[in-house]
């Protein structure tokens, strides 16, 4: 049995995902943004008779709320965790600033990921676990621009979105590099494929839902097939120098994605605009 925490469970690859883990028998806390979503989804687990799990309400739009789940996390799992998956994402219509000053989506796709990691490292290093990072093969399609990191200039809310996604892969090579080399701690992102789910139904424009419904129905596998990688990450780890995964096995990264200029400049802008080390 696993002690695993996932974020964004009320919906799609999330909710999933925290099912499947319950349904195995792991003890699962699961953070979602929505109080009367999390109301249900308690309601949906008690009925089906799951007793380890912990719902936790933040929106990720306040850092505040991120932080107070990964302090409420290190107060209740003081024995540690083995897995943190960051999996909760959104895609915006406008350019929107959070109350933190960050546009929306470089918020709550990227920064957020930072905060949770940052704040439960201590509890996986207790157990050598392992971080997975949703991203998406929707990097591919992203520039890496140092002098427009929340995407503001010319704002496309798909642009945006795909940077978000190669700051994932990012991170997630941060990650490995800078803390994690001299840890049993290993830094994942996984593409769990295109699937269907309401990612671009709730508040991405007209446009966009019309084009994502086409695809996803054409296109899309389900959501059961999607959690496939996690549970092969979760099980079985991947080997050494792997840490890009696609349908369990290695996946392909962009040239951006590969760089290591990109990856350090990302690094070090995010914790300056945090204020926070992982040295601490
Ligand atoms: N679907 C695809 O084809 C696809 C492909 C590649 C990668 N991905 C990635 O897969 C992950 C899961 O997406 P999904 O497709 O399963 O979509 P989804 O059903 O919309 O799930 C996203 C989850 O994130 C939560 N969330 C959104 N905004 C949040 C916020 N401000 N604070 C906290 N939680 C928030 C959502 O909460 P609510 O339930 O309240 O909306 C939901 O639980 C995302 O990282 C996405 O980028 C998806």
């Amino acid at each position: 049995m696993k002690t695993i925490v996932i974020t964004g469970v009320t919906s799609g690859i999330g909710k999933t995902l925290m099912m499947a883990l319950l349904e195995r028998g792991d003890k699962v806390v699961g953070i979602g943004r929505s109080r009367s979503r999390l109301f249900a989804l308690d309601e949906d687990f008690k009925a089906k008779g799951y007793r380890s799990y912990r719902l936790i309400k933040a929106d990720f739009q306040s850092l505040k709320e991120i932080k107070d789940a990964g302090e409420s996390i290190r107060k209740n799992f003081t024995q540690g965790i083995d897995v943190l998956i960051n999996n909760a994402a959104q895609m915006t219509k406008v350019n929107a600033t959070t109350n933190d000053g960050f546009e929306t989506q470089f918020q709550v796709n990227h920064l957020a990921p930072v905060v949770l990691t940052h704040a439960l490292l201590p509890l996986l290093k207790m157990t050598n676990g392992i971080v997975i990072t949703t991203a998406s093969n929707a990097h591919r399609k992203a520039k890496y621009d140092p002098d427009d990191l929340q995407a503001t200039k010319s704002y496309s809310p798909l642009r945006s979105y795909c940077r978000t996604k190669l700051y994932n892969v990012l991170f997630t090579r941060g990650l490995n590099e800078h803390v994690l080399k001299d840890t049993d701690v290993r830094a994942y992102a996984v593409h769990p494929g295109l699937v269907r789910t309401d990612i671009a139904n709730k508040e991405s424009s007209t446009f966009y839902k019309f084009s994502f419904r086409f695809f996803m129905k054409l296109k899309g596998i389900e959501t059961d097939e999607a959690i496939k990688s996690y549970l092969h990450l979760i099980d079985h780890g991947m080997d050494q120098d792997i840490f890009y995964v696609s349908e369990s096995k290695e996946g392909k990264l962009s040239k951006a994605a590969m760089d290591d200029t990109h990856r350090d400049h990302l690094w070090k802008e995010t914790l300056t605009l945090l204020d926070i080390t992982f040295s601490d």
